[in-house]
Formats: structure tokens, sequence, C-alpha cells
């Protein structure tokens, strides 16, 4: 038992600083701002919808209600079991995934989400300009994409901004 709980105390911490190292930590989009991101993606039902980092799973698990089939790649185990139970208790069709997404392959995407650290917004471009599709929708959020021309700039007076970008 006490192995156990020291291994699962190491877990939580070297998955918590290597999400801070390779992403940002846990903090989630404003659960207000949720209705911002599903009118910038304007996701059709069937459509691949992915959050890089989903936190507690709250952007993807609003997209399955949509119909689409909304994944959500979490690296850290706290936010991973906290998403991972909201999407059990409340019955969504999100997948939550436990997966560093940088060794992800996001070809399939039509909506990519993030809410991301600029530091690692220069590799994180050359993998989105590499792997997705032409018309796949990219949402970054509180910080732009330098060298990128958004196609939308919400922000709302008082809220942080929200970046559409299409490939
Ligand atoms: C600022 S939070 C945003 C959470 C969620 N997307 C939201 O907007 O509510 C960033 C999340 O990305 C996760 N993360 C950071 N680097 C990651 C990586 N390489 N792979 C998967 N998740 C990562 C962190 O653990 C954290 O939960």
């Amino acid at each position: 038992m006490y192995y156990f709980l020291l291994i699962l105390v190491i877990a939580i911490a070297v998955t918590t600083i290597y999400s801070l190292v390779r992403g940002i930590g846990w903090v989630p989009t404003w659960q207000k701002d949720v209705e911002r991101f599903l009118r910038l993606a304007e996701i059709k039902p069937g459509q691949v919808v992915y959050d890089l980092g989903c936190g507690d799973g709250r952007l993807v698990m609003a997209a399955a209600k949509l119909g689409a089939k909304a994944i959500g790649l979490e690296v850290s185990i706290l936010p991973f079991v906290g998403a991972y139970s909201r999407k059990i208790f409340s019955g969504s069709k999100a997948k939550i995934k436990f997966r560093d997404f940088w060794l992800v392959d996001l070809k399939e995407a039509d909506v990519v989400y993030f809410f991301l650290i600029p530091r690692i917004y220069e590799q994180l471009k050359n993998k989105l300009a590499k792997e997705l599709k032409p018309g796949a929708r990219v949402i970054a959020y509180v910080w732009p994409i330098e060298g990128w021309q958004a196609t939308t700039v919400d922000k709302p007076v008082g809220r942080p901004a929200m970046y559409l970008y299409i490939r």
C-alpha cells in the first residue's frame, strides 16, 4: 500500500511537471467561453475534434453533444482522471485519452482547439502545418499564433481572446 501511494505520488508529480514543460499546467477555459468555442468551431456531426491538453474535458464533451467525434488528449494524471470521471458520470461520447499530443497524428482532425503557452507555439505550428488537412479549423485560446492570419478574432470585453485559423 505504501509503495502504491509512493508510486502514485511520483507519477502525478512527473506527469504534472512534464505537462508544464511540454505545454502548460491545468488552467481551464472559462465555462462561459465554451459556447464561443462551439460557435467558432462550426461543428458538424461526425467531424473529428481534438483538444490538445483537454484538462477536465469540458470542450470535447460539449463538442460530442453536437455529434462530433471529439477526442481529448491529456498527459497529466490529475486532469485526466477528472476528465475521465466526468465523461463516465455524464455519459458523454467524447473520448478522453491519456496521451502526449506531440505524439498524436492530427491528420483526421476537422477542428483542433488548444489553450497552451506561446513558448511552444513555434513547434506546434510546424506540427499543425505538417499534419492538418486543408480546411481544418484551428482555435487558439488567449494567445494568437504569430505568423498565421486569423480568420476571426473573438474578443468580448473582459474575456480572453479566441483566434480562429482555417488551414
Ligand atoms: C491550460 S490547460 C487547458 C485545458 C483545456 N484544454 C481547457 O481549455 O479547459 C492545458 C492542459 O494541457 C495539458 N498538457 C500540457 N502538455 C501536454 C501534452 N504534451 N500532451 C497532453 N496534454 C498536455 C496540461 O496538463 C493541461 O491540462
